[in-house]
C-alpha cells in the first residue's frame, strides 16, 4: 500500500478519560490530566474533515468516549458534515442510558463496538473493576430492542488474554447471537508494552512493515490536538503535530511524521522503538 494523499481514516478523542481500569489496557496507569477538547478546535476539526473524502471517522481514542457529556452533541455536528463517511465507535457500554441509545439510532454509525470482558461476574470484575457487571449487561439488552430494526454492525468484543476458559467466550457468543449482535474473540495486545502487567513479549529491531497501515492511512488526533504516529503510543511520545497549529494536510505531510515513516518502511533504518516493541509490526522481505 502506498502513502495516502491526505488520511483515509482518523481516530480521534474529544475527551482523554475512561471510567474504567481494565487490567489488560494501559489506561489505568497513565495518569493522564483530565482533557477536553476546545469548542475552537472542535470546529476547526470539523471544518477540515468535512473537506476531505474521509472514509470512515473513529470519534474515539484510547478513552471512552461517552464518559464525556458532550459527546451525542459532537457525534450529531460530525455526522451533519461528513454525512458520507463510516462511523466506529467502541464503548465498555457502562454509560449508555437509553436516552443516548435512541439519539444513536439517528446517527446511522456503522459499527458500534461493545468491549465487555468477561461473560462470568468474578471474570468481569477482574477484568473490568470500576464497571458493574450487572448494569452494562442490562444496557446490552436495551440496546439490542432499540437497534432491532437497524443497519449499524453491533459486535461484542472480549479479548483472550490467555486467563479465560473457552466456554466463556461461547456464552457471550451465545449472548450476542441472542441479541443479534455480532461476537468477536481478539488476541491480546499490549500496546507496543504499555500494559504493564501483561506483554506480548516482542521485541524486533528489523520491523518494516505495519500489518494494519496505520502510519499510510490513518491519522490519531488527541484531545489537546496533538497528533500522534499511533494509537500504540500511550504516553504521547510520538507526536508529530498538533492541529491548533497546522491543518490536517500540512501535519500528513509533514518532516516529523514523514520521518518516522521513513524508519518503519526503509530496511536500512531501525524502526520507531514503539514499532519494535509492538506485535504489530513485521518484517517484510
Ligand atoms: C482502548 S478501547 C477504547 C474504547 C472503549 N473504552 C472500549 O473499551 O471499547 C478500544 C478497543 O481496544 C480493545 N482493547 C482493549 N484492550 C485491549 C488489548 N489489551 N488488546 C487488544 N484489544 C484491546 C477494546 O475492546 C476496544 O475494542
Ligand atoms: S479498554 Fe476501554 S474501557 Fe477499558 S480501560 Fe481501556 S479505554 Fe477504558
Ligand atoms: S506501533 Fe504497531 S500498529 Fe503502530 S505503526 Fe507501529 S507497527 Fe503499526
Amino acid at each position: 500500500m502506498e502513502l495516502s494523499e491526505s488520511p483515509q481514516i482518523i481516530e480521534v478523542q474529544f475527551c482523554n478519560l475512561c471510567n474504567s481500569c481494565c487490567s489488560i489496557c494501559p489506561y489505568k496507569d497513565m495518569k493522564y490530566k483530565p482533557e477536553y477538547m476546545s469548542t475552537s478546535l472542535f470546529l476547526k476539526l470539523i471544518n477540515e474533515l468535512k473537506m476531505l473524502n474521509l472514509k470512515r471517522i473513529i470519534p474515539y481514542l484510547n478513552n471512552e468516549p461517552f464518559i464525556d457529556k458532550n459527546y451525542i452533541s459532537q457525534i450529531k455536528v460530525l455526522r451533519a458534515n461528513c454525512p458520507n463517511a463510516e462511523l466506529e465507535i467502541s464503548t465498555n457500554a457502562s454509560l449508555l442510558t437509553e436516552d443516548i441509545m435512541n439519539e444513536l439510532l439517528k446517527l446511522n454509525i456503522t459499527e458500534l463496538r461493545l468491549s465487555v470482558f468477561g461473560y462470568y461476574k468474578k471474570t468481569y470484575n477482574k477484568m473490568m473493576p470500576n464497571l458493574t457487571k450487572s448494569v452494562v449487561f442490562k444496557n446490552l439488552h436495551k440496546l439490542s430492542k432499540v437497534f432491532k430494526d437497524s443497519k449499524t454492525k453491533i459486535s461484542i468484543v472480549m479479548i483472550d488474554n490467555g486467563q479465560i476458559n473457552e466456554i466463556e467466550f461461547q456464552k457471550m457468543k451465545a449472548l450476542a447471537t441472542k441479541l443479534n449482535f455480532e461476537f468477536n474473540k481478539w488476541g491480546f495486545l499490549d500496546r507496543a508494552k504499555n500494559v504493564k502487567n501483561q506483554t506480548n513479549n516482542f521485541y524486533n529491531d528489523k520491523v518494516n512493515f505495519c500489518e494494519q497501515f496505520r502510519p499510510l492511512e490513518r491519522m490519531h488526533i488527541l484531545a489537546d490536538g496533538d497528533v500522534v504516529f499511533c494509537c500504540q503510543d500511550w504516553k504521547h511520545q510520538y507526536v508529530v503535530g498538533n492541529l491548533n497549529k497546522n491543518s490536517i494536510i500540512e501535519i500528513w505531510n509533514s518532516k516529523e511524521y514523514n520521518s518516522l515513516r521513513k524508519h518503519l518502511y526503509d530496511k536500512k533504518l531501525v524502526a520507531p522503538d514503539l514499532c519494535c516493541n509492538c506485535k504489530l509490526a513485521q518484517v517484510k522481505e
